[in-house]
């Protein structure tokens, strides 16, 4: 039955490696037995044999998970759990039941627990839980080539497969002199992926050079792109190099190039064969050394054949072309880049933050983000920004957000197939809305206490710790 309260919204991550797992079990062979298997899954564990321990070691060190046996001496897990949760509540903290009891187990999940399982446990199923829990506390540093710095302040945080392709590709392609075209819905890195292709080039000395085309008027674009000579136009009071020139031994970006006007696409066009240019108003021929990246959030060949944009200029840019995923796409980048901002923004606005609480990391997985990665570092900003505690909670998330998460409470994914499940399904929610009144839930369930207590036993829920 617990698949009952597994949460699909979290994303199965594999492979998570340098992890610290805290296994919390009052008998000396299962934790020797857990620890020597986490760490052939390669993490590292710490024991504690009690709940006094569990609190103390939590309280000294922020554990990526706690795999705790709910029946202890001295402190029980359900206590344990609570006051795990009283010093970090980020941690996922995963419950051990020795019964499938469905009391214990509704406790446990009421309580906080990230999940249960059940003892003799499934090995297969006890790793995965591992790793979905982890998934939410996995630190961008150890998120592997993709946290790698480049120029001033950039890193591509994410681990999901669709970001490998583009970071494998990124490797790939920087260190050519090939044109890069960068695709993408807004807010989803465009500009970020153009700052790591220069800064992994074999220009990365050279300068990087950005011009928004949106931004500038036809005319201004030209003489900003290209350069004048003094007298050009009317205000042109001194010669002035254009940004291909000053981009000279690097990398010119030009980004939302699907917004230039066909006049302007033509000259881009000559510069981009001949690699030659002349200044506005100027007759001197200077030669381009520029690597050219552009980037745009218009579907560019949809455009060639609405006839906006140029065919030939269209195949000149696009030699290499990355797409850069939108969030809703990157399994299990969220947790990563909302636990990079929140400690980004942390340390810019002096805040001491300890994580993000699991009920809040849940919103931000479920939510569809329009805006992307922009988006969710808008929130995060203002979430730390108008942070009380120490924990970015729901309450912390822009309105919008918290309407919404209000409107689509988190589903429980899987359906009943059989009308056997169904009954089942709906004994445990019953019971889990009743914090385990089994009174009160055969009344509403509208039947006899003895045919609820009789369903329980059928069913084998029935046992109590
Ligand atoms: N993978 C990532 N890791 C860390 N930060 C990211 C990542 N992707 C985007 N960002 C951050 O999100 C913000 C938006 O990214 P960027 O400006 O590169 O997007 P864009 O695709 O160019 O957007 P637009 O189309 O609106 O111009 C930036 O602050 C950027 O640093
Ligand atoms: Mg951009």
């Amino acid at each position: 039955m617990s698949r009952i309260f597994e949460s699909k919204i979290y994303h199965f991550m594999s492979n998570i490696k340098s992890a610290e797992v805290l296994v919390v079990d009052d008998e000396q062979v299962h934790r020797y037995m857990l620890c020597s298997m986490l760490e052939e899954w390669g993490w590292s564990c710490r024991e504690a044999d009690d709940g006094v321990t569990a609190v103390e070691a939590v309280r000294q060190q922020p554990f990526d998970a706690v795999l705790m046996d709910v029946r202890m001496t001295n402190m029980d897990g359900m206590e344990a759990l609570r006051e795990i949760h009283a010093v970090n509540p980020a941690i996922p903290v995963i419950i051990m039941t020795a019964y499938s009891s469905v009391d214990s187990a509704v406790e446990a999940i009421k309580q906080g627990a990230h999940d249960y399982l059940t003892k003799p446990l499934d090995f297969d199923r006890l790793r995965e839980t591992l790793e979905i829990a982890m998934g939410h506390r996995r630190q961008p540093e150890t998120s592997g080539l993709q946290g790698e710095p480049f120029g001033e302040n950039g890193r591509i945080i994410g681990s999901s497969p669709a970001m490998h392709v583009l970071w494998e590709m990124i490797i790939q392609v920087a260190p050519t002199e090939a044109t890069v075209l960068i695709n993408g819905e807004s807010g989803t890195g465009k500009e970020l992926v153009s700052s790591a292709l220069h800064h992994k080039s074999l220009r990365a000395d050279g300068p990087f050079i950005k011009v928004n085309c949106a931004a500038l008027s036809e005319n201004l674009l030209e003489s900003e792109l290209f350069g004048h000579e003094k007298g050009a136009f009317t205000g042109a009071d001194r010669r002035r190099d254009g940004r291909f020139v000053q981009a000279q031994g690097g990398t010119l970006f030009l980004d939302e190039i699907g917004e230039t006007s066909p006049a302007m696409q033509a000259k881009l066009l000559r510069v981009l064969q001949e690699y030659e240019l002349q200044r506005v108003g100027g007759q001197e021929t200077l030669t381009v050394d520029a690597r050219i990246v552009t980037a745009t959030n218009r579907d560019l060949e949809n455009e060639v054949r609405a006839g906006r944009f140029r065919e030939d200029l269209f195949y000149r840019l696009n030699v290499v072309v990355l797409d850069v995923p939108p969030l809703r796409e990157r399994d299990g980048d969220i947790p990563l880049l909302a636990d990079f901002f929140l400690h980004r923004f942390a340390g810019r606005n002096n805040r001491t933050v300890q994580g993000i609480t699991p009920e809040c990391m849940d919103v931000l997985n479920r939510y569809a983000w329009p805006g992307n990665v922009r988006e969710l570092e808008n929130a995060i900003e203002r979430g730390v920004i108008l942070m009380r505690g120490e924990y970015l909670d729901v309450a912390g998330l822009p309105i919008a957000i918290q309407r919404w998460a209000g409107m689509h409470p988190q589903q429980e994914t899987e359906q009943p197939s059989t009308l056997k499940e169904a009954e089942q399904l709906l004994i445990v929610k019953t019971l889990a809305e009743t914090g385990g009144n089994r009174s009160e839930a055969a009344r509403r369930l509208q039947i006899t206490r003895k045919t609820l207590l009789n369903k329980l036993k059928k069913y084998g829920l029935d046992q109590r710790e």
